[in-house]
C-alpha cells in the first residue's frame, strides 16, 4: 500500500511510538494526519513539527476510556476530515506489578485503554471503512503479545487479546478490502518503560526504528510486523521450543519482591 496522499488517524500520538509513527508517516507523504491523545499541548507541538517537514496534522484530544467520547470523535473526524484511509491503534499503558498485588483500578485502566478503547475506536472506524470498501487498520500489540512475562500479566493479556482481535478481524474485513495488521515492538525507549525494571538481556530500540519497521511492513503487505532481531529470535524459539522460551522469559523477568502477599 502506498502511504502518500492518504489520511491517517493515529492514537497515542502525543509521545513515544505513536509520535514517531506520525512523523514517519508525514515523511512518507501522508497527506492528513489526525493525531489523537489526551495531552493537547504535546499534540499541538507535534502538529507544528509535522508542518515544518511539509505535513498537515490535526490534533484530536480524546480519552479512549470514554466510549461515548470516542464514537462522537470518530463521527466528527470523518465528517470534517474524512474519508480516513488508515487507523493506527497505538495508545497504550503498562503497569508493571505482581498480579496478586495489582490494584483493581489499575487493572481496569490497562484493560480500558489497551483493549476496550481500541475495540471501541476500531468498531466505529471499521464500519466506515467497510462502506468505502478500502482501509488499513494497524493494531499495536507487543512481543509480550506472543510471550507473556511475569510482572506484566494484565498487560500481556491485553496484548495477546489484540493479536486475537487482529486475526479475527482480518478475515471479517478482507472481503471489503480493509487490511488489518499487527505491529509487535519489543522493548522501546519511551516514557512507558522509563520507570519500569527491565528484563535481562533485552536491548531497547528507538521509537523511530519501530516507526520505520511499520512503514516497511505496510509496503511489503505483511500482516504481522515484528521489530528487530531480538523479537524474531524470541518468537522463533517460542515456536520451536516453547517450554525453553517460557523458562528463559521467567529467568529474564525482573525480580519484584511481594509486599503484601
Ligand atoms: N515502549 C515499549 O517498550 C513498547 C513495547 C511494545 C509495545 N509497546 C506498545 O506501543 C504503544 C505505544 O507505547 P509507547 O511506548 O509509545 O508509550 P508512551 O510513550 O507511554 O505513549 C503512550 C501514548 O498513549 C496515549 N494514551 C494513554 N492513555 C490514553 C487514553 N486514555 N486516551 C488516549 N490516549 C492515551 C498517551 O497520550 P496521553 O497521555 O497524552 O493521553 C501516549 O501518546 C502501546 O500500545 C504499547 O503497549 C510499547
Amino acid at each position: 500500500m502506498e502511504l502518500a496522499g492518504k489520511t491517517a488517524l493515529i492514537t497515542g500520538a502525543s509521545r513515544g511510538i505513536g509520535r514517531a509513527i506520525a512523523l514517519e508517516f508525514a515523511r512518507q507523504g501522508v497527506q492528513q494526519l489526525l493525531i489523537l491523545a489526551r495531552s493537547q499541548d504535546a499534540l499541538i507541538e507535534l502538529a507544528q513539527e509535522i508542518s515544518t517537514i511539509g505535513g498537515n496534522a490535526i490534533p484530536i484530544v480524546c480519552d479512549l476510556r470514554d466510549s461515548e467520547q470516542v464514537n462522537i470523535m470518530v463521527a466528527q473526524a470523518w465528517r470534517d476530515h474524512g474519508p480516513i484511509d488508515i487507523l493506527v491503534n497505538c495508545a497504550g499503558i503498562a503497569h508493571q506489578q505482581l498480579f496478586l498485588e495489582s490494584h483493581p483500578r489499575k487493572l481496569q485502566e490497562e484493560i480500558g485503554v489497551n483493549l476496550i478503547g481500541l475495540l471501541t475506536i476500531t468498531r466505529s472506524m471499521a464500519r466506515r471503512m467497510v462502506k468505502q470498501k478500502q482501509g488499513l487498520i494497524v493494531n499495536v500489540s507487543s512481543l509480550m503479545g506472543k510471550l507473556a512475562a511475569p510482572t506484566m500479566a494484565t498487560y500481556s493479556a491485553t496484548k495477546f487479546a489484540i493479536l486475537g482481535l487482529t486475526q479475527a478481524l482480518r478475515g471479517e474485513l478482507q472481503p471489503y478490502n480493509v487490511r488489518v495488521v499487527a505491529l509487535l515492538p519489543s522493548l522501546t525507549d519511551t516514557d512507558m518503560v522509563r520507570e519500569q525494571k527491565h528484563f535481562r538481556w533485552v536491548i531497547p530500540q528507538s521509537a523511530e526504528v519501530v516507526a520505520k519497521a511499520l512503514v516497511r511492513g505496510i509496503k511489503r503487505g505483511k500482516s504481522e510486523i515484528m521489530v528487530g532481531w531480538q523479537s524474531q529470535m524470541a518468537t522463533l524459539l517460542q515456536r520451536l521450543l516453547p517450554s525453553i522460551a517460557e523458562k528463559l522469559v521467567h529467568f529474564a523477568a525482573p525480580e519484584i519482591m511481594p509486599e503484601a502477599i
